[in-house]
């Protein structure tokens, strides 16, 4: 059987913290399939989900298991559906516990035919957030650090400040 994994996030934009944990679930499954999904919670995004999608097919353009879909619906819905065994999630600090926790424990009320396992990213990578590498590329700060180089311009133009201030 081939044990399927499904790994979640808005990816607004991916970031290298994104791409290890990816990377590690690539070397624990058949298949991963990195699903851009809608936060509810979140204001509105800055990358269209399809222009989330490009960036991240070319951030995992080496791994060959790892395929990209996106969703407008709910995670469990989709889980079941492709028959996934698991939902692969990052954990960061103490700060991502209770909210990855509640999320964890609700998807199984929902559905219990699929474990949420929670990877540790590298130490490098344990303090990156999408939000946090948008608010340095907003003021022109150096983000090569902490994306994929191959789609660090596309993400520089996106966000730079000075490319929509019309004053
Ligand atoms: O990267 P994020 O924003 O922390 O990821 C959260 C995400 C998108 C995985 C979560 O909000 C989600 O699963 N959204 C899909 C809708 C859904 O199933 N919500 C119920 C979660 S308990």
């Amino acid at each position: 059987m081939r044990r399927i994994a499904v790994c979640p996030g808005s990816f607004d934009p991916v970031t290298l913290g994104h791409l290890d944990i990816i990377t590690r679930a690539s070397m624990l499954f058949d298949k991963v399939i990195v699903l851009i999904s809608t936060n509810a919670a979140k204001n509105q995004a800055s990358f269209t989900a399809t222009e989330r999608m490009l960036m991240i097919a070319k951030a995992t353009e080496h791994l060959d298991n790892v395929v990209i879909d996106i969703l407008d619906g709910l995670l469990v819905d989709y889980v079941r559906r492709v028959q996934a065994v698991a939902i692969v999630k990052g954990l960061r600090a103490v700060s991502d516990f209770e909210y990855e926790f509640q999320m964890a424990l609700t998807n199984r009320v929902l559905y219990d035919k699929a474990e949420t396992v929670f990877l540790t990213t590298s130490k490098e990578n344990m303090y990156l957030s999408s939000s946090v590498v948008k608010q340095i590329a907003y003021f022109g700060g150096d983000i090569s650090s902490f994306v994929p180089e191959c789609i660090l311009d596309t993400i520089e133009k996106r966000l730079k400040k000075e490319d929509h201030d019309e004053y």
